[in-house]
C-alpha cells in the first residue's frame, strides 16, 4: 500500500493485521554455529527450531487469510467426485478461463506429467530461464535446456523493469536451427526463479507465444510465481496500469497452451495443477495423474489445502495481497543498497538475492561462494536463506563443475509473515557480515548426492572461518544475540 509518510518516506504499510502467531527463537551465535556443523553446512538441512527468521523459501510458507483457513473447515472428503475438487476447478475457470484442471501434489510434480508426456529424447525445451526440478524432469526425459533469456537478465544490476524477458531474436534463431520438430515445448517462467525473481513482460509473453505458435510448436506456462509478476505486469506495464487483475489473469489464460503451477506460491497454501482450454492435452496428460498424485479429483492433494487454494487464488487477484512480498522485498534491497551490498536490482519478486559473487570474490568459483554466504548469514544472523548458484547446478557429464551464471543468496520474503523490523534486523547483520566478509571462507562437499544435489548434500569449511567469524561477532556485539 502507497501511502505518504510526512517526512516523505516511502514505507510498506500491511492492509492486514497479524491475529494469528508462532513463535520465534534466536539462539546465541555459538549455538547457530553448532547447527550450522550439524548441518553440514548447508541450510536446507538446518532445523526450523534453530532458525530465528526462516527466509529459505515462499515455498509453503507463506501466511493464509482467516477465509482460506474458514474455507478449510469445509472440506468434502471424498476419494472421488469431492465436492472440493469442482470447487476448485470453478475458481480457476473463472480467474484464468481454462476450462480443464489437472491436480498435483505440487509444482514439480506438474513437471514429471507434462515432460513425461511432452519430451522426447533428443528434443530441447526452450525456456527464459530453468529452475532447479523443471531441469532435472526435461532431463530425465531425454531433453535438454535452451535458456534464451535477454541479455540483461543475467546482469546483476540493471534499470530494465521486466529482466526476465526472452530474447524473441534468439528465438525466431534456435527455431530455425533446431527446426521445431525438435523442440518439445516453450516454457516462460513468471517471476524468473533462479536469476532474481525477475518478472517477464505481457508484451514479450505475447510475442514470444506468437512466435511459438506459428511454428506449431507448444507453449507451456509456469506459473508458480504468477502473483509478484501480476504486481509488476500491473504497476510497470502502462498497458494494463487501468486493467483489473482478472482481467490480466484471463489474458495469461488464453495466452498459453498449458499453465502448471505451485500452489506452494501461488495461491498460498500446499498443492499444484495444470490448466489447459486444449481438450487433446489434458487427455494426453490424465493418465498419469491417478498413476504418480492420486485420483484425478485430488490428485495428492488435501481436500482442506484444495479449498484454502480456491480462496486464495481469488485473493490473488486483490493488489493489497500481492503487493506484499514485492514492497517488502523493495524495503530490503533499498536497505541493503544504501549499505553498499551487492544486490540484485530492480528489486523483484520472491525475495532479495544477494550477489554472493562480489561479496565473496575472494572465494574460488570451486569452494561455493554463495553456499558459503548462506551459512555465514546463518551463522552471524540466525537467518535462514538458499543458495542460488553453483550448487544449485549439475555437474557437467566429466565431472567438472557447471559454475552457474549467477552466484546468490536469495533471502525470500514469503506474503505477510514478516514485519519490517526484522527486515531491518537481517540488513543489519548482513551489513556487519559484509563488513567483514574476508572472514569468509570456502566450503568444500563431504558427501554429494547425483541429483538435486543442493537439497541433501554435506558439506565442511576449507578451515576454521566459520569459528573465527562468530569470535568476531562476540568481541563486535558483546552478549548481544
Ligand atoms: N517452478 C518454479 C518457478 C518454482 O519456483 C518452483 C518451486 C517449482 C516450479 C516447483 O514447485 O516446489 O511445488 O514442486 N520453487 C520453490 C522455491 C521450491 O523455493 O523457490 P514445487
Amino acid at each position: 500500500m502507497s501511502v505518504k509518510f510526512r517526512n516523505g518516506e516511502n514505507i510498506p504499510l500491511e492492509m492486514h493485521k497479524t491475529r494469528v502467531i508462532q513463535r520465534l527463537n534466536l539462539l546465541p551465535i555459538e549455538e547457530r554455529l553448532k547447527a550450522s556443523q550439524e548441518a553440514g553446512n548447508n541450510t536446507f538441512l538446518l532445523r526450523n527450531r534453530d532458525v530465528f527468521l526462516d527466509m529459505l523459501t515462499d515455498s509453503g510458507t507463506n501466511a493464509m487469510s482467516q477465509a482460506q483457513y474458514a474455507a478449510m473447515l469445509d472440506a468434502d472428503d471424498a476419494y472421488a467426485g469431492s465436492e472440493t475438487f469442482y470447487r476448485l476447478e470453478a475458481a480457476l475457470k473463472d480467474i484464468f478461463g481454462t476450462r480443464f484442471f489437472l491436480p498435483a501434489h505440487q509444482g514439480r510434480a506438474c513437471e514429471n506429467i507434462i515432460c513425461q508426456t511432452f519430451v522426447k529424447p533428443g528434443q530441447s525445451v526452450l525456456m527464459n530461464y530453468h529452475f532447479t526440478t523443471t531441469k532435472a524432469h526435461i532431463m530425465r526425459n531425454g531433453g535438454s535446456v535452451v535458456e534464451i533469456i535477454k541479455k540483461e537478465g543475467l546482469e546483476v544490476t540493471s534499470d530494465l523493469p521486466f529482466k526476465g524477458n526472452l530474447d524473441i531474436d534468439r528465438l525466431r534463431q534456435e527455431i530455425e536451427t533446431n527446426g521445431a520438430k525438435n523442440i518439445a515445448f516453450l516454457r516462460i517462467e513468471a517471476g524468473t526463479n533462479l536469476v532474481g525473481g525477475q518478472p517477464v513482460s505481457m508484451a514479450n509473453m505475447r510475442e514470444a507465444v506468437k512466435i511459438a505458435k506459428e511454428a506449431g510448436i507448444l507453449t507451456v506456462f509456469d506459473a508458480s510465481l504468477l502473483s509478484d509478476n501480476l504486481y509488476f505486469i500491473k504497476v510497470r506495464e502502462k498497458e494494463f496500469a487501468n486493467k483489473s487483475l482478472h482481467e490480466i489473469t484471463l489474458e495469461l489464460g488464453s495466452l498459453f497452451d498449458l499453465t502448471y503451477f505451485s500452489a506452494r506460491k501461488l495461491g498460498c497454501a500446499r498443492g499444484g495443477g495444470m490448466i489447459t482450454n486444449r481438450e487433446d492435452l489434458y487427455n494426453k496428460m490424465i493418465g498419469l495423474v491417478p498413476l504418480y498424485e492420486g485420483f484425478l479429483t485430488y490428485g495428492g492433494m488435501s481436500v482442506r489445502e484444495m479449498e484454502a487454494l480456491a480462496i486464495g487464488l481469488r485473493e490473488n487477484l486483490d493488489i493489497h495481497v500481492i503487493e506484499q512480498t514485492p514492497v517488502f522485498v523493495e524495503a530490503l534491497v533499498k536497505e541493503l543498497v544504501a549499505a553498499k551490498i551487492p544486490v540484485v536490482t530492480p528489486a523483484g519478486g520472491l525475495g532479495c538475492h544477494v550477489n554472493a559473487m562480489d561479496f565473496c570474490d575472494h572465494l574460488p568459483l570451486e569452494q561455493y561462494r554463495a553456499g558459503a554466504l548462506a551459512i555465514a548469514t546463518y551463522i552471524a544472523s540466525g537467518v535462514r536463506g538458499m543458495e542460488r548458484g553453483t550448487l544449485s547446478e549439475v555437474r557437467k557429464e566429466d565431472g567438472s563443475e557447471h559454475f552457474a551464471e549467477m552466484e546468490l543468496l536469495r533471502l525470500a520474503v514469503p506474503k505477510r509473515v514478516f514485519s519490517l523490523s526484522q527486515i531491518k534486523y537481517v540488513a543489519d547483520r548482513l551489513t556487519w557480515l559484509h563488513e567483514n566478509r574476508h572472514m569468509i571462507g570456502g566450503l568444500r562437499f563431504t558427501f554429494e548426492p547425483a541429483v538435486l544435489r543442493f537439497f541433501f548434500g554435506r558439506l565442511e569449511p576449507v578451515s576454521d572461518w566459520p569459528q573465527k567469524l562468530a569470535e568476531k561477532f562476540r568481541k563486535d556485539f558483546g552478549n548481544s544475540l
